[in-house]
Protein backbone atom coordinates (compact mmCIF):
# COMPACT_ATOMS: atom_id res chain seq x y z
CA UNK A 1 0.00 0.00 0.00
CA UNK A 2 2.54 2.76 1.20
CA UNK A 3 4.97 1.66 -1.67
CA UNK A 4 1.87 1.84 -4.26
CA UNK A 5 0.90 5.72 -2.98
CA UNK A 6 4.41 6.57 -3.48
CA UNK A 7 5.07 5.42 -6.53
CA UNK A 8 1.91 6.90 -8.12
CA UNK A 9 2.81 10.63 -6.94
CA UNK A 10 3.92 12.56 -9.65
CA UNK A 11 5.73 15.70 -8.34
CA UNK A 12 6.70 18.29 -10.73
CA UNK A 13 7.26 21.78 -11.69
CA UNK A 14 6.43 23.55 -15.09
CA UNK A 15 9.31 26.21 -15.39
CA UNK A 16 9.41 29.23 -17.81
CA UNK A 17 10.88 32.28 -18.77
CA UNK A 18 8.07 34.48 -18.33
CA UNK A 19 5.32 34.80 -21.22
CA UNK A 20 6.56 31.61 -22.57
CA UNK A 21 3.15 30.06 -21.03
CA UNK A 22 3.64 28.23 -17.67
CA UNK A 23 -0.05 29.74 -16.72
CA UNK A 24 -1.65 28.45 -20.14
CA UNK A 25 -0.20 24.96 -19.60
CA UNK A 26 -0.96 24.56 -16.14
CA UNK A 27 -4.40 25.72 -16.52
CA UNK A 28 -4.47 23.11 -19.44
CA UNK A 29 -3.03 20.32 -16.97
CA UNK A 30 -5.83 21.14 -14.40
CA UNK A 31 -8.50 20.59 -17.15
CA UNK A 32 -7.50 16.91 -18.00
CA UNK A 33 -6.98 16.30 -14.12
CA UNK A 34 -10.89 17.54 -13.75
CA UNK A 35 -9.69 20.15 -11.29
CA UNK A 36 -11.65 23.23 -13.38
CA UNK A 37 -14.04 22.90 -15.20
CA UNK A 38 -13.46 25.64 -17.94
CA UNK A 39 -10.34 27.66 -19.49
CA UNK A 40 -9.64 30.76 -17.98
CA UNK A 41 -10.64 29.73 -14.33
CA UNK A 42 -6.85 30.36 -13.39
CA UNK A 43 -5.26 33.50 -12.47
CA UNK A 44 -1.76 34.38 -13.83
CA UNK A 45 0.64 34.65 -10.94
CA UNK A 46 2.79 36.65 -12.64
CA UNK A 47 3.01 40.25 -11.85
CA UNK A 48 1.80 42.76 -14.19
CA UNK A 49 4.18 44.53 -15.92
CA UNK A 50 2.21 47.65 -16.01
CA UNK A 51 2.19 47.80 -12.38
CA UNK A 52 5.61 48.78 -12.23
CA UNK A 53 6.91 48.53 -8.31
CA UNK A 54 4.20 49.14 -5.76
CA UNK A 55 4.30 46.17 -3.46
CA UNK A 56 0.35 47.14 -2.68
CA UNK A 57 -0.71 45.29 -6.04
CA UNK A 58 1.92 42.85 -5.85
CA UNK A 59 0.43 41.49 -2.80
CA UNK A 60 -3.05 41.67 -3.83
CA UNK A 61 -1.97 40.08 -7.08
CA UNK A 62 0.20 37.28 -5.20
CA UNK A 63 -2.86 36.51 -2.94
CA UNK A 64 -4.45 34.39 -6.03
CA UNK A 65 -0.75 32.27 -5.97
CA UNK A 66 -0.63 31.95 -2.19
CA UNK A 67 -3.25 29.36 -2.13
CA UNK A 68 -2.74 28.23 -5.64
CA UNK A 69 1.03 27.40 -5.01
CA UNK A 70 0.65 23.58 -4.79
CA UNK A 71 -2.14 21.76 -7.11
CA UNK A 72 -2.73 18.24 -6.78
CA UNK A 73 -4.89 16.12 -8.85
CA UNK A 74 -5.80 13.07 -9.96
CA UNK A 75 -5.18 11.64 -13.81
CA UNK A 76 -6.24 7.93 -14.69
CA UNK A 77 -3.67 6.12 -12.06
CA UNK A 78 -1.80 9.16 -11.10
CA UNK A 79 -1.33 11.87 -8.32
CA UNK A 80 0.04 14.81 -9.52
CA UNK A 81 1.24 17.80 -7.69
CA UNK A 82 2.27 20.28 -9.52
CA UNK A 83 4.23 23.44 -7.30
CA UNK A 84 4.10 26.74 -9.54
CA UNK A 85 6.53 29.47 -9.13
CA UNK A 86 6.48 32.73 -9.26
CA UNK A 87 6.42 34.12 -12.46
CA UNK A 88 8.58 37.37 -12.14
CA UNK A 89 12.43 37.40 -12.23
CA UNK A 90 13.07 39.37 -8.95
CA UNK A 91 11.01 36.07 -7.28
CA UNK A 92 13.75 33.54 -9.08
CA UNK A 93 15.21 32.72 -5.56
CA UNK A 94 11.95 31.47 -4.64
CA UNK A 95 11.88 29.25 -7.97
CA UNK A 96 15.19 27.71 -7.48
CA UNK A 97 14.24 26.77 -3.74
CA UNK A 98 11.03 25.44 -5.29
CA UNK A 99 13.17 23.29 -7.42
CA UNK A 100 14.77 21.77 -4.58
CA UNK A 101 11.43 20.18 -3.73
CA UNK A 102 10.49 18.41 -7.09
CA UNK A 103 10.88 14.95 -8.48
CA UNK A 104 11.45 16.36 -12.11
CA UNK A 105 10.57 19.90 -14.01
CA UNK A 106 8.48 20.63 -17.43
CA UNK A 107 10.71 23.58 -19.02
CA UNK A 108 8.07 25.60 -21.55
CA UNK A 109 9.84 27.58 -24.63
CA UNK A 110 8.34 30.21 -26.98
CA UNK A 111 8.97 28.28 -30.41
CA UNK A 112 9.18 32.08 -31.87
CA UNK A 113 11.67 33.37 -28.86
CA UNK A 114 13.59 30.18 -28.00
CA UNK A 115 15.62 29.99 -25.28
CA UNK A 116 15.40 32.77 -22.63
CA UNK A 117 17.74 33.76 -20.14
CA UNK A 118 15.16 32.50 -17.08
CA UNK A 119 15.25 29.63 -18.54
CA UNK A 120 18.96 28.89 -19.22
CA UNK A 121 19.15 29.55 -15.26
CA UNK A 122 16.57 27.45 -14.24
CA UNK A 123 17.82 24.88 -16.14
CA UNK A 124 21.43 25.24 -14.70
CA UNK A 125 19.55 24.72 -11.34
CA UNK A 126 18.20 21.23 -12.67
CA UNK A 127 21.47 20.53 -14.04
CA UNK A 128 23.12 20.61 -10.61
CA UNK A 129 20.48 18.11 -9.07
CA UNK A 130 20.35 15.73 -11.62
CA UNK A 131 16.40 16.69 -12.47
CA UNK A 132 14.69 15.18 -15.12
CA UNK A 133 13.76 17.25 -17.84
CA UNK A 134 11.27 17.32 -20.17
CA UNK A 135 10.91 20.22 -22.94
CA UNK A 136 7.57 21.52 -23.84
CA UNK A 137 7.81 24.09 -27.45
CA UNK A 138 5.03 26.53 -26.97
CA UNK A 139 2.75 28.86 -29.31
CA UNK A 140 3.47 26.88 -32.66
CA UNK A 141 0.09 28.31 -33.80
CA UNK A 142 2.42 31.31 -33.92
CA UNK A 143 5.11 31.70 -36.34
CA UNK A 144 7.94 29.78 -34.68
CA UNK A 145 11.75 29.49 -35.71
CA UNK A 146 12.76 26.07 -37.29
CA UNK A 147 12.49 22.95 -35.25
CA UNK A 148 15.52 21.45 -36.23
CA UNK A 149 17.53 25.04 -35.51
CA UNK A 150 15.59 25.10 -32.09
CA UNK A 151 16.67 21.71 -31.42
CA UNK A 152 20.74 22.89 -31.79
CA UNK A 153 19.49 25.93 -29.78
CA UNK A 154 17.98 24.01 -26.82
CA UNK A 155 20.82 21.50 -27.11
CA UNK A 156 23.30 24.28 -26.88
CA UNK A 157 22.08 27.06 -24.27
CA UNK A 158 20.86 24.33 -22.33
CA UNK A 159 23.49 22.04 -22.01
CA UNK A 160 21.54 18.51 -22.27
CA UNK A 161 20.81 16.84 -25.14
CA UNK A 162 17.47 16.33 -26.44
CA UNK A 163 15.09 14.14 -28.43
CA UNK A 164 11.67 15.16 -30.13
CA UNK A 165 9.22 12.78 -29.17
CA UNK A 166 6.72 15.11 -31.54
CA UNK A 167 7.42 16.75 -34.28
CA UNK A 168 5.55 19.77 -35.93
CA UNK A 169 4.23 20.17 -39.60
CA UNK A 170 4.44 23.81 -40.21
CA UNK A 171 3.91 26.77 -37.73
CA UNK A 172 1.60 29.55 -37.36
CA UNK A 173 -0.97 30.20 -39.62
CA UNK A 174 0.12 27.33 -41.71
CA UNK A 175 0.54 25.10 -38.63
CA UNK A 176 -1.24 21.43 -39.33
CA UNK A 177 -0.12 19.71 -36.57
CA UNK A 178 2.13 17.38 -34.49
CA UNK A 179 3.15 13.82 -35.51
CA UNK A 180 3.58 11.72 -32.49
CA UNK A 181 7.16 9.28 -32.74
CA UNK A 182 6.65 7.53 -29.56
CA UNK A 183 3.00 6.88 -30.68
CA UNK A 184 3.21 7.06 -35.13
CA UNK A 185 -0.28 8.83 -35.01
CA UNK A 186 -0.53 12.47 -36.45
CA UNK A 187 -2.59 15.03 -33.97
CA UNK A 188 -3.91 17.69 -36.68
CA UNK A 189 -4.54 21.27 -35.21
CA UNK A 190 -7.64 22.82 -34.63
CA UNK A 191 -6.95 26.15 -32.97
CA UNK A 192 -9.87 25.80 -30.07
CA UNK A 193 -9.22 26.66 -26.63
CA UNK A 194 -11.51 23.53 -24.90
CA UNK A 195 -11.63 20.86 -27.24
CA UNK A 196 -9.28 18.27 -27.61
CA UNK A 197 -7.99 17.83 -31.19
CA UNK A 198 -8.87 14.32 -33.17
CA UNK A 199 -5.92 11.73 -33.61
CA UNK A 200 -5.69 10.03 -36.77
CA UNK A 201 -3.17 7.10 -36.95
CA UNK A 202 -1.69 7.23 -40.35
CA UNK A 203 1.03 5.06 -41.57
CA UNK A 204 3.55 7.99 -43.32
CA UNK A 205 4.47 5.62 -45.97
CA UNK A 206 0.41 5.92 -47.37
CA UNK A 207 -1.34 8.17 -49.35
CA UNK A 208 -3.31 9.10 -46.14
CA UNK A 209 -0.62 11.62 -44.98
CA UNK A 210 -0.82 13.01 -48.37
CA UNK A 211 -4.17 13.23 -48.16
CA UNK A 212 -4.41 14.52 -44.63
CA UNK A 213 -2.09 17.38 -44.74
CA UNK A 214 -1.15 17.52 -48.53
CA UNK A 215 1.39 16.42 -50.66
CA UNK A 216 4.15 18.69 -50.71
CA UNK A 217 3.97 18.57 -46.78
CA UNK A 218 3.78 15.15 -46.01
CA UNK A 219 6.94 14.19 -48.30
CA UNK A 220 8.75 16.80 -46.38
CA UNK A 221 7.54 15.21 -42.93
CA UNK A 222 8.43 11.63 -44.38
CA UNK A 223 12.15 13.37 -45.04
CA UNK A 224 12.42 14.84 -41.43
CA UNK A 225 11.71 12.19 -39.96
CA UNK A 226 13.59 10.03 -41.05
CA UNK A 227 16.52 12.69 -40.11
CA UNK A 228 15.47 12.85 -37.07
CA UNK A 229 15.69 8.89 -36.59
CA UNK A 230 19.55 9.00 -37.96
CA UNK A 231 20.70 11.94 -36.25
CA UNK A 232 18.53 11.22 -32.52
CA UNK A 233 19.14 8.00 -30.96
CA UNK A 234 16.18 6.14 -29.76
CA UNK A 235 14.81 7.65 -26.55
CA UNK A 236 16.07 5.77 -23.68
CA UNK A 237 13.67 6.53 -20.61
CA UNK A 238 17.13 5.93 -18.06
CA UNK A 239 18.85 8.66 -19.75
CA UNK A 240 16.37 11.12 -19.59
CA UNK A 241 15.52 9.70 -15.75
CA UNK A 242 19.40 10.60 -15.52
CA UNK A 243 19.12 14.06 -16.62
CA UNK A 244 21.20 13.28 -19.43
CA UNK A 245 18.66 14.03 -22.16
CA UNK A 246 15.11 15.95 -21.88
CA UNK A 247 12.50 14.42 -24.83
CA UNK A 248 11.07 17.57 -26.84
CA UNK A 249 7.35 18.15 -26.91
CA UNK A 250 4.99 20.68 -29.36
CA UNK A 251 2.15 22.16 -29.53
CA UNK A 252 0.15 24.88 -28.25
CA UNK A 253 -0.72 25.05 -24.35
CA UNK A 254 -3.60 28.49 -25.26
CA UNK A 255 -5.25 26.30 -27.77
CA UNK A 256 -4.76 22.75 -25.56
CA UNK A 257 -2.72 21.29 -28.26
CA UNK A 258 -0.53 18.77 -28.22
CA UNK A 259 -0.87 19.03 -23.88
CA UNK A 260 -2.71 15.67 -23.08
CA UNK A 261 0.52 13.37 -25.21
CA UNK A 262 2.78 15.92 -22.96
CA UNK A 263 0.55 14.96 -19.64
CA UNK A 264 0.31 11.11 -20.85
CA UNK A 265 3.95 10.84 -21.10
CA UNK A 266 5.09 12.51 -18.61
CA UNK A 267 2.86 10.49 -16.18
CA UNK A 268 3.86 7.71 -17.61
CA UNK A 269 7.80 8.80 -17.78
CA UNK A 270 8.45 10.79 -14.98
CA UNK A 271 9.83 9.81 -11.88
CA UNK A 272 7.98 8.68 -8.47
CA UNK A 273 9.36 10.56 -5.29
CA UNK A 274 13.36 9.92 -5.73
CA UNK A 275 15.95 9.67 -3.19
CA UNK A 276 17.13 12.70 -1.04
CA UNK A 277 20.24 13.45 0.16
CA UNK A 278 20.68 14.66 3.66
CA UNK A 279 23.73 15.24 5.45
CA UNK A 280 23.93 12.40 7.32
CA UNK A 281 22.39 9.49 4.23
CA UNK A 282 20.10 9.18 1.74
CA UNK A 283 16.55 8.88 2.74
CA UNK A 284 14.51 6.40 0.27
CA UNK A 285 10.94 7.82 -0.47
CA UNK A 286 9.62 4.03 0.77
CA UNK A 287 11.20 3.87 4.56
CA UNK A 288 8.50 3.70 6.75
CA UNK A 289 9.47 6.91 9.07
CA UNK A 290 8.30 10.02 8.34
CA UNK A 291 11.16 12.77 7.26
CA UNK A 292 10.41 16.19 5.38
CA UNK A 293 12.00 19.14 4.67
CA UNK A 294 10.79 23.03 4.43
CA UNK A 295 11.50 24.86 1.40
CA UNK A 296 9.19 27.66 1.12
CA UNK A 297 7.44 30.09 3.07
CA UNK A 298 4.39 32.49 2.23
CA UNK A 299 3.75 34.93 4.16
CA UNK A 300 -0.17 35.45 4.99
CA UNK A 301 -1.91 37.53 2.96
CA UNK A 302 -4.63 38.09 4.74
CA UNK A 303 -4.13 40.82 7.13
CA UNK A 304 -6.41 39.49 10.03
CA UNK A 305 -4.10 36.03 9.89
CA UNK A 306 -0.36 37.16 10.16
CA UNK A 307 0.95 33.64 10.59
CA UNK A 308 2.56 31.94 7.69
CA UNK A 309 2.33 28.70 5.61
CA UNK A 310 5.10 26.69 5.64
CA UNK A 311 5.85 24.28 2.65
CA UNK A 312 7.02 20.79 3.67
CA UNK A 313 7.66 18.51 1.16
CA UNK A 314 7.28 14.71 2.23
CA UNK A 315 10.57 12.50 1.87
CA UNK A 316 9.44 9.40 3.34
CA UNK A 317 6.97 7.60 4.57
CA UNK A 318 3.91 8.69 5.66
CA UNK A 319 2.78 12.41 8.17
CA UNK A 320 -0.41 12.10 9.36
CA UNK A 321 -2.22 14.83 11.17
CA UNK A 322 -1.71 15.11 15.34
CA UNK A 323 1.18 13.35 15.79
CA UNK A 324 3.97 14.26 17.36
CA UNK A 325 6.91 15.08 14.96
CA UNK A 326 10.76 16.00 16.02
CA UNK A 327 11.65 19.75 14.49
CA UNK A 328 15.45 19.05 14.37
CA UNK A 329 17.07 23.02 14.50
CA UNK A 330 14.77 23.42 17.73
CA UNK A 331 15.21 20.12 18.96
CA UNK A 332 11.72 20.12 20.14
CA UNK A 333 8.44 17.82 19.16
CA UNK A 334 5.52 19.46 17.36
CA UNK A 335 2.27 18.21 16.27
CA UNK A 336 0.17 19.69 13.39
CA UNK A 337 -3.06 19.88 13.94
CA UNK A 338 -3.91 21.42 10.67
CA UNK A 339 -1.98 20.88 7.91
CA UNK A 340 -3.57 22.18 4.41
CA UNK A 341 -2.93 20.40 1.01
CA UNK A 342 -3.98 22.25 -1.66
CA UNK A 343 -6.54 21.96 -4.95
CA UNK A 344 -6.95 24.29 -7.92
CA UNK A 345 -8.53 26.95 -5.80
CA UNK A 346 -8.90 25.77 -2.49
CA UNK A 347 -7.43 24.12 0.69
CA UNK A 348 -8.03 21.64 2.36
CA UNK A 349 -6.71 19.88 6.03
CA UNK A 350 -5.45 16.54 5.55
CA UNK A 351 -5.41 13.75 7.48
CA UNK A 352 -2.03 11.86 6.04
CA UNK A 353 0.24 12.71 3.28
CA UNK A 354 2.75 10.58 1.24
CA UNK A 355 6.07 10.80 0.19
CA UNK A 356 5.99 12.98 -2.40
CA UNK A 357 3.27 15.26 -1.88
CA UNK A 358 3.75 18.76 0.12
CA UNK A 359 1.64 20.28 2.79
CA UNK A 360 1.16 23.59 4.03
CA UNK A 361 1.82 23.86 7.81
CA UNK A 362 0.41 26.84 9.25
CA UNK A 363 3.67 28.76 10.61
CA UNK A 364 4.36 31.51 13.65
CA UNK A 365 8.60 31.87 13.12
CA UNK A 366 9.09 27.80 13.97
CA UNK A 367 10.50 27.56 10.71
CA UNK A 368 12.95 28.58 8.56
CA UNK A 369 13.74 27.37 5.11
CA UNK A 370 15.63 24.22 5.08
CA UNK A 371 14.41 22.69 8.41
CA UNK A 372 14.04 18.96 9.10
CA UNK A 373 11.11 17.52 10.64
CA UNK A 374 11.53 13.35 11.45
CA UNK A 375 10.06 10.46 13.91
CA UNK A 376 13.40 11.58 16.08
CA UNK A 377 16.83 10.89 13.66
CA UNK A 378 18.67 14.25 13.45
CA UNK A 379 18.65 14.78 9.66
CA UNK A 380 19.67 17.74 8.16
CA UNK A 381 18.18 17.95 4.55
CA UNK A 382 20.55 20.17 2.47
CA UNK A 383 21.10 21.04 -1.40
CA UNK A 384 18.93 24.18 -0.52
CA UNK A 385 21.74 26.36 -2.62
CA UNK A 386 21.61 30.25 -2.35
CA UNK A 387 22.88 32.08 -5.26
CA UNK A 388 25.36 35.27 -5.07
CA UNK A 389 22.36 38.49 -5.07
CA UNK A 390 22.66 40.16 -8.01
CA UNK A 391 21.63 43.73 -5.75
CA UNK A 392 23.05 44.96 -2.98
CA UNK A 393 22.15 47.98 -0.04
CA UNK A 394 23.27 48.83 2.92
CA UNK A 395 20.40 48.48 5.21
CA UNK A 396 19.66 51.45 7.93
CA UNK A 397 17.78 51.43 10.84
CA UNK A 398 14.97 54.29 10.08
CA UNK A 399 13.61 55.06 13.39
CA UNK A 400 15.45 54.48 16.91
CA UNK A 401 13.07 53.30 18.44
CA UNK A 402 12.38 50.15 17.09
CA UNK A 403 15.86 48.65 16.85
CA UNK A 404 14.70 45.57 18.10
CA UNK A 405 11.45 45.30 16.05
CA UNK A 406 13.82 45.43 13.12
CA UNK A 407 16.48 43.28 13.83
CA UNK A 408 13.64 40.64 14.91
CA UNK A 409 11.70 41.69 11.36
CA UNK A 410 15.06 41.10 9.08
CA UNK A 411 15.34 37.58 11.10
CA UNK A 412 12.35 36.16 10.32
CA UNK A 413 12.31 37.64 6.75
CA UNK A 414 15.62 36.23 5.96
CA UNK A 415 14.36 32.85 7.66
CA UNK A 416 11.72 32.87 4.87
CA UNK A 417 14.62 33.02 2.39
CA UNK A 418 13.32 36.55 1.01
CA UNK A 419 16.26 37.50 0.65
CA UNK A 420 20.18 37.62 1.67
CA UNK A 421 21.70 39.21 4.78
CA UNK A 422 25.60 39.71 4.90
CA UNK A 423 27.21 41.50 7.58
CA UNK A 424 30.65 43.48 6.20
CA UNK A 425 32.99 42.30 8.75
CA UNK A 426 34.86 45.71 8.66
CA UNK A 427 32.21 48.44 9.68
CA UNK A 428 29.60 45.98 11.01
CA UNK A 429 26.70 47.06 8.53
CA UNK A 430 24.18 44.70 7.44
CA UNK A 431 23.84 44.49 3.70
CA UNK A 432 20.84 42.80 1.78
CA UNK A 433 21.51 40.88 -1.04
CA UNK A 434 18.69 40.13 -3.38
CA UNK A 435 18.13 38.99 -7.52
CA UNK A 436 16.04 42.42 -7.92
CA UNK A 437 14.45 45.62 -6.96
CA UNK A 438 11.02 44.62 -6.02
CA UNK A 439 12.76 42.64 -3.20
CA UNK A 440 13.87 45.74 -1.66
CA UNK A 441 10.42 46.65 -1.76
CA UNK A 442 8.81 44.07 -0.77
CA UNK A 443 10.99 44.03 2.75
CA UNK A 444 10.44 47.53 3.46
CA UNK A 445 7.06 47.16 3.16
CA UNK A 446 6.84 43.91 5.13
CA UNK A 447 8.86 45.43 8.30
CA UNK A 448 6.46 48.14 8.54
CA UNK A 449 3.70 46.33 8.55
CA UNK A 450 4.18 43.12 9.78
CA UNK A 451 7.02 44.12 12.62
CA UNK A 452 6.39 48.26 12.72
CA UNK A 453 9.97 48.93 11.88
CA UNK A 454 11.24 50.98 9.72
CA UNK A 455 14.19 50.74 7.56
CA UNK A 456 16.10 52.55 5.02
CA UNK A 457 17.96 52.20 1.99
CA UNK A 458 21.41 53.18 1.38
CA UNK A 459 23.70 52.41 -1.64
CA UNK A 460 26.34 50.48 -1.88
CA UNK A 461 28.05 49.52 -5.03
CA UNK A 462 28.88 45.31 -5.30
CA UNK A 463 29.50 43.05 -8.32
CA UNK A 464 29.17 39.94 -6.85
CA UNK A 465 29.09 37.76 -3.25
CA UNK A 466 31.14 34.99 -3.79
CA UNK A 467 31.58 32.03 -0.58
CA UNK A 468 35.34 31.66 -0.12
CA UNK A 469 36.99 28.80 1.19
CA UNK A 470 40.39 27.17 0.93
CA UNK A 471 42.64 23.95 2.24
CA UNK A 472 45.61 26.79 2.84
CA UNK A 473 44.91 28.83 6.04
CA UNK A 474 47.66 30.63 5.61
CA UNK A 475 46.31 31.99 2.09
CA UNK A 476 42.93 32.41 3.06
CA UNK A 477 44.08 34.08 6.08
CA UNK A 478 46.27 36.67 3.93
CA UNK A 479 43.52 36.90 1.70
CA UNK A 480 40.86 38.26 4.26
CA UNK A 481 43.55 40.40 6.11
CA UNK A 482 43.98 41.71 2.31
CA UNK A 483 40.57 42.36 1.68
CA UNK A 484 39.71 43.11 5.05
CA UNK A 485 36.94 46.35 3.87
CA UNK A 486 35.22 43.68 1.87
CA UNK A 487 34.73 40.52 4.40
CA UNK A 488 31.45 39.52 5.22
CA UNK A 489 29.77 36.94 7.22
CA UNK A 490 26.62 35.18 5.84
CA UNK A 491 23.80 34.45 8.51
CA UNK A 492 25.55 30.88 8.95
CA UNK A 493 28.59 32.56 9.44
CA UNK A 494 30.42 31.77 6.32
CA UNK A 495 33.01 33.92 5.23
CA UNK A 496 31.92 35.61 2.30
CA UNK A 497 33.73 38.00 -0.48
CA UNK A 498 32.15 40.97 -1.72
CA UNK A 499 33.83 41.71 -4.90
CA UNK A 500 32.62 45.55 -6.26
CA UNK A 501 33.67 44.65 -9.81
CA UNK A 502 34.39 41.97 -12.18
CA UNK A 503 37.53 42.73 -12.39
CA UNK A 504 38.64 42.67 -9.21
CA UNK A 505 37.15 39.54 -8.41
CA UNK A 506 39.21 38.30 -11.57
CA UNK A 507 42.49 39.89 -10.10
CA UNK A 508 41.55 37.79 -6.82
CA UNK A 509 41.06 34.75 -8.38
CA UNK A 510 44.17 34.90 -10.11
CA UNK A 511 46.00 35.96 -6.89
CA UNK A 512 45.43 33.62 -4.44
CA UNK A 513 45.05 30.66 -6.87
CA UNK A 514 44.54 28.13 -3.79
CA UNK A 515 41.07 29.73 -2.73
CA UNK A 516 37.91 28.62 -4.12
CA UNK A 517 35.61 31.29 -5.42
CA UNK A 518 31.71 29.76 -4.83
CA UNK A 519 29.17 31.48 -6.19
CA UNK A 520 26.33 29.38 -4.55
CA UNK A 521 26.48 28.80 -1.04
CA UNK A 522 25.92 24.86 -1.60
CA UNK A 523 28.91 23.19 -2.25
P1 LIG B 1 3.57 32.60 -18.27
O1 LIG B 1 2.74 32.01 -17.19
O2 LIG B 1 4.70 31.70 -18.70
O3 LIG B 1 4.05 33.98 -18.03
O4 LIG B 1 2.67 32.68 -19.59
P2 LIG B 1 1.10 32.69 -19.82
O5 LIG B 1 0.57 31.31 -19.81
O6 LIG B 1 0.47 33.70 -18.92
O7 LIG B 1 1.10 33.16 -21.32
C1 LIG B 1 1.65 34.40 -21.73
C2 LIG B 1 0.88 34.91 -22.93
O8 LIG B 1 1.05 34.00 -24.01
C3 LIG B 1 -0.61 35.02 -22.68
O9 LIG B 1 -1.07 36.10 -23.44
C4 LIG B 1 -1.13 33.71 -23.26
O10 LIG B 1 -2.47 33.80 -23.65
C5 LIG B 1 -0.21 33.53 -24.44
N1 LIG B 1 -0.07 32.12 -24.84
C6 LIG B 1 0.16 31.05 -24.06
N2 LIG B 1 0.21 29.92 -24.79
C7 LIG B 1 0.01 30.29 -26.07
C8 LIG B 1 -0.08 29.56 -27.30
O11 LIG B 1 0.06 28.36 -27.37
N3 LIG B 1 -0.30 30.30 -28.43
C9 LIG B 1 -0.45 31.65 -28.40
N4 LIG B 1 -0.68 32.27 -29.55
N5 LIG B 1 -0.40 32.36 -27.24
C10 LIG B 1 -0.17 31.70 -26.11
P3 LIG B 1 -1.40 37.51 -22.83
O12 LIG B 1 -1.93 38.33 -23.92
O13 LIG B 1 -0.19 38.01 -22.08
O14 LIG B 1 -2.46 37.19 -21.73
P4 LIG B 1 -4.00 36.86 -21.91
O15 LIG B 1 -4.63 38.19 -22.08
O16 LIG B 1 -4.15 35.96 -23.08
O17 LIG B 1 -4.33 36.20 -20.61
Amino acid sequence: MANQEIERRRTFAIVAHPDAGKTSLTEKFLLFGGQIQVAGAVKSNKIKKTATSDWMDIEKQRGISVTTSVMEFDYKDYKVNILDTPGHQDFAEDTYRTLTAVDSVIIVVDGAKGVETQTRKLMEVCRMRNTPVIIFVNKMDREAKDPFDLMDELEEELVIQVRPLTWPIESGPRFKGVYNLYEHNLNLFQPSKQVVTEKVEVDIHTEELDNRIGRDLADRLRGELELIEGVYPDFDVDSYLKGEVAPVFFGSALNNFGVEELLNTFVEIAPSPRPVKAEERTVMPDEPKFTGFIFKITANIDPNHRSCIAFCKVCSGKFSRNVPYYHVRHDKTLRFSSPTQFMAQRKTTVDEAWAGDIIGLPDNGTFKIGDTLTEGEHLHFRGLPSFSPEMFKYIENADPMKQKQLAKGIDQLMDEGVAQLFVNQFNGRKIIGTVGQLQFEVIQYRLEHEYNARCRWEPVSLYKACWIESDDPAELDAFKKRKYQYMAKDREGRDVFLADSGYVLQMAQMDFKHIKFHFTSEF
